[in-house]
């Protein structure tokens, strides 16, 4: 693995500034971290704290008040909940349906492929055909499967936090960008309000591309056959799945879809599902079969019993749990 350099500063060489002196402005780590997703991309990233951070300071950098985002509808709700922090900064944003085309009047246009959690693919040439920068959050994708870049699109956006990272142990975003002098505004941007990602966090993300490749491989191979099961399952109407679409069962359903956007999908026949993780995509331990670290946090926790469970906050299973007494 690189090395990982903590350090906030650097000494001078012959008495000027060297490569790197002060953290914000860049660090070793982070600066091979770009390079290795700059290369799976074919353009210049630059890393940010998450993947909201990354988001926020594309639109900030590039954008001035009054211009309008064209925003895929089904994009991650976090998006569109950003987007309307900053309308009181003077940005606008409004939504479409990404299997088409995107308004005329954008000044930016943002899609998502796959959306998430919908699975909706955008119509890729009519956004490359809208005369706006585009924007592709891949997310979901990586550069295993989709290279925005490659697509006309002018950036890519990532939360590193989910499959580049895969051991769902860092909070990182990324942005790709096509053109160097659009790289270089966003690097000032963000060198002038240290919205900067720190060390740790880029050395994760090279341990997470080491095994990229072969982590969605197995992610694929495992959803095709978790859709495959799901598509035979009498009580499951639907299956949102890319390839293949599952079938409809002959038995009535007895839950109407599992789409929690759904407003048929009403709380109590939410509360059936009883979601037990929250979903990191990509994490290496699968839903169905924790690890055994967790299943012994998971021990401990239930020893605690409910009063004191709940002084620990200790629902989440990556939280290990001391007695509070
Ligand atoms: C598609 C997509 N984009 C952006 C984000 C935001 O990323 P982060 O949580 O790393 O800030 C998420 C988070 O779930 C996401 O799913």
């Amino acid at each position: 693995m690189e090395p990982l350099d903590r350090s906030a500063i650097w000494p001078y060489v012959d008495g000027e500034p060297g490569a790197y002196y002060y953290q914000r402005y860049g660090h070793p780590t982070g600066a091979e971290a770009e390079r290795a997703l700059g290369a799976l991309e074919g353009g210049s990233a630059l890393l940010f704290p998450s993947g909201a951070a990354a988001t926020a300071a594309l639109v900030l950098a590039l954008l001035e008040p009054g211009d309008t985002i064209a925003l895929a509808r089904d994009a991650y709700y976090g998006t569109s909940v950003l987007f309307r922090e900053l309308e009181r900064w003077g940005l606008q944003f409004v939504e479409f349906d990404q299997t088409g085309a995107p308004p005329g009047d954008a000044d930016l246009v943002w899609i998502e492929s796959p959306s998430n959690p919908l699975l909706t693919v955008p119509d890729f040439d009519a956004a490359a055909a809208h005369p706006a920068p585009l924007v592709i959050d891949s997310t979901a994708s990586t550069p295993i499967y989709l290279r925005p870049l490659e697509r006309d699109a002018d950036f890519a956006v990532h939360s590193a936090t989910k499959y580049l990272g895969g051991h769902h142990d860092l909070l990182l975003g990324a942005v790709v960008c096509r053109d160097a002098q659009a790289a270089e505004r966003l690097r000032e941007f963000r060198t002038r309000t240290g919205i900067v990602a720190a060390p740790d966090a880029a050395w994760l993300l090279l341990r997470g591309l080491k095994t990229l490749e072969v982590r969605m491989r197995r992610h694929t191979e495992t959803a095709k056959e978790i859709a495959r099961r799901l598509g035979e399952h009498p009580g499951v109407e639907r299956v949102r799945y890319l390839v293949r679409r599952g079938r409809r069962s002959r038995r009535r359903p007895h839950r109407r879809d599992l789409d929690p956007h759904d407003p048929e999908c009403h709380e109590p026949r939410r509360r059936r599902l009883r979601p037990r993780d929250p979903p990191s995509l990509g994490g290496r331990p699968s839903p169905g079969k924790p690890d055994p670290a967790e299943r012994r946090a998971r021990r401990r926790r239930r020893s605690l019993g409910r009063p004191r469970r709940s002084a620990c906050g200790g629902c989440n299973p990556h939280v290990t749990c001391h007695r509070v007494r």
